[in-house]
């Protein structure tokens, strides 16, 4: 038994060299949120196939996908656990799931592997080991501008959320916003993270009669359902606004959601339709590689800006990754040219700054589209570590 380990451990040495980075990604590729793992492989696919001729010479990248199945945090930890130490992957990335992201933070300390999230966005994850750095955004960056911006429109407000951590980010963060607006919070509500029946909570809220509703639920699948609630129980045509971070209209369910959607406000760091030459080119590069029927979502810009970093940090090492010197990269990073506007990785908290746009769903070209209306806010550092500081 233990010749043939030796033995198989030596075919991966040879077969894949000593240029070869492998990378591990742990993400949802089932159930409701599987949009998570799609978008994020096809981005990090087509990053590289675009910039691969760009490595050092003889330096490789390999990807070892593997599907969490949803917020299964035991399940993303052995993941974790089987990359580094069966599969000997030197970086780690993707992550869809908050509590997956909290299990998989001390395998990453322990084992001194850099995970790179290009998603997981409650705030307290990257406080959660020094090799995490975040590529996505957070909760309170979107929901702070959020509820900054609905005061101005509205007087009372009502938040339903999805009850787990980035759901409690909301509430708070929104509320917050809100609050030190003027506005009034009149009710807030929890539904559960997994297959909620939103019809008994949005009856609650239209009976409240609030100005506007504030959502947040996990991107995907879900998203379609609280548009569709929303609708089918008359909220919008009692004059209800329905609000909140752009989980809500996640580029890709558009098409699903249907003319329901017309006119739901968001605020978030991305938009598939944004017109900055940038997201442009982007945007083309993927219809062209996936179809015309493939839209890029906030997941898949978070892919492609952690893979043009992993590149960086690749290049700069020569394909052989040293945990803290990858980690010195990470902290560094910047990007004036992402499809998404100017970013930069806090070096403080490895969290990423970015800017935050305001944007209605409205029809381009018989296409539903979240169209960005305005920069409400710019080079957001995320809000929960900034009140940290100064208590
Ligand atoms: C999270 O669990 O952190 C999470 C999942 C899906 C989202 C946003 C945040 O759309």
């Amino acid at each position: 038994m233990k010749r043939l380990f030796a033995l198989s451990a030596l075919v991966i040495c040879t077969s894949v060299g000593a240029q070869t980075v492998r990378i591990g990604v742990v993400n949802t590729f089932s159930g409701p949120q599987a949009s998570f793992g799609e978008m994020t492989d096809r981005a990090f696919k087509l990053y590289h196939k675009l910039h691969e001729k760009e490595l050092p010479p003889g330096v490789k990248l390999e990807f070892l996908s593997r599907d969490d199945g949803g917020p299964n945090p035991d399940k993303a930890r052995q993941l974790a656990q089987e990359l580094i130490v069966r599969d000997r992957v030197q970086l780690l990335a993707g992550v869809a799931f908050t509590p997956n992201a909290m299990a998989m933070a001390p395998v990453a300390t322990e084992a001194k592997i850099p995970l790179i999230l290009t998603n997981a966005g409650t705030s307290v994850v990257t406080t959660r080991s020094p090799y995490i750095a975040r590529f996505s955004f957070t909760i309170w960056q979107s929901c702070v501008p959020l509820g900054e911006w609905a005061a101005k429109k509205f007087k009372r407000a009502y938040t339903l959320v999805s009850d787990y951590a980035p759901g409690h980010d909301a509430e708070t963060a929104f509320g917050q916003g809100f609050k030190s607006g003027g506005g009034e919070l009149i009710g807030s509500v929890r539904v559960p993270l997994q297959n909620p029946d939103f019809a008994p909570y949005m009856q609650r809220v239209k009976d409240a009669k609030p100005d506007a509703l504030m959502v947040f639920i996990p991107a995907g699948k879900t998203a379609t359902s609280v548009l569709k609630t929303f609708s089918d129980l008359g909220l919008a045509a009692a004059g209800i606004k329905l609000i909140g971070p752009g989980d809500i209209t996640t580029d890709e369910e558009l098409p699903n959601m249907g003319d329901v959607a017309l006119g739901v406000l968001t605020v978030h760091h991305y938009s598939a339709a944004a017109t900055r030459p940038q997201n442009k080119a982007f945007v083309e590069a993927w219809k062209k590689e996936y179809g015309a029927a493939s839209t890029p979502n906030f997941a898949a810009v978070a892919a492609w800006d952690a893979m043009d970093a992993i590149f960086q940090v690749v290049t700069a090492q020569k394909g052989n990754i040293d945990a803290e010197r990858t980690m010195e990269l990470l902290k560094v990073y910047r990007n004036a040219d992402s499809p998404r506007g100017p970013i930069a990785i806090d070096p403080e908290t490895r969290d990423i700054v970015q800017n935050q746009y305001l944007r209605e769903v409205r029809k381009v070209g018989g296409q539903l589209a979240n169209v960005e209306l305005e920069t409400v806010a710019t080079a957001v550092k995320d809000p929960w570590k900034e009140m940290q500081k100064k208590k």
